[in-house]
């Protein structure tokens, strides 16, 4: 089977990764280490790189898991403020004290609960909002087969002028694996994935990248009217 992180160009690249600082650094390992999910280093390095051509002031990200990335997205960007989303308890309870334990964490507002709900409940929070109050930079990194949903809700608390990131697109690399024991165990991911991918590519209403670097990205914005 085809895995992105077992491609040795991809290694190569990870192995040059530059943290942002020695806490992110040992942040990563330890999560690596345990096996926690997080952004691969080539993701972080592209992101790294969007945040800083945008700027974004309200980052919401779909997915904390330990909180890795949303101390990167707020460590990266020192006005920003974050929004993350995680369910599972045993992610959770690590993500709080990772927050607790950083000044950087005072910028963070973890939601907890199933994305859906929560992005309800943020669509009626910003219902009368101003521009200045919607998220102008969106990290989705949950559930792979509800990615159309996330988009679709995060559309509605979103700027007009905000990049939406989609990670994982590649889901390992099983996207282009039609056949075989992987692929049955991951056909509902697969199957909606690309719907997704479809879905966004028929909007003329987006513009979107769709990248291989990390474990695949999609980076969509909104044309311009
Ligand atoms: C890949 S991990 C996130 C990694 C994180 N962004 C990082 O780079 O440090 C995905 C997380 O999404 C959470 N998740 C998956 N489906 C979800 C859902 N429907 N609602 C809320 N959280 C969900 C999982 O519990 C998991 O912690």
């Amino acid at each position: 089977m085809l895995d992105v992180r077992d491609i040795p160009l991809k290694e190569f690249v990870d192995s040059r990764h530059k943290a942002l600082d020695d806490d992110l650094a040992a942040l990563r390992h330890s999560n690596e280490e345990e096996g926690v999910p997080l952004i691969l280093a080539e993701t972080e390095e592209i992101l790294g790189i969007l945040l800083s051509l945008t700027s974004p002031k309200r980052i919401l990200e779909i997915g904390t898991a330990h909180g890795y990335s949303s101390l990167y997205f707020a460590r990266k960007l020192p006005e920003a403020h974050i929004t993350t989303i995680d369910r599972n308890p045993a992610m959770i309870e690590i993500a709080e004290c990772e927050f607790a334990s950083r000044k950087e964490g005072e910028r963070i507002d973890f939601r907890i609960g199933d994305a859906m709900q929560i992005l309800n409940g943020l669509i009626e929070e910003l219902e009368d909002a101003d521009e200045s109050q919607k998220y102008d930079f969106v990290f989705i990194d949950a559930a792979k087969s509800h990615y159309k949903e996330f988009f679709e809700a995060a559309e509605k608390i979103c700027t007009r002028g905000a990049l939406i990131v989609c990670d994982n697109i590649l889901l390992k690399g099983w996207i282009v694996e039609a056949e075989g024991k992987a692929a049955h165990r991951h056909r509902t991911s697969i199957k909606y994935m690309k719907k997704f991918l479809d879905y966004i590519r028929s909007r003329d209403d987006l513009e979107t990248a769709i990248l291989t670097g990390g474990d695949g990205l999609a980076i969509i914005r909104f044309k311009e009217q």
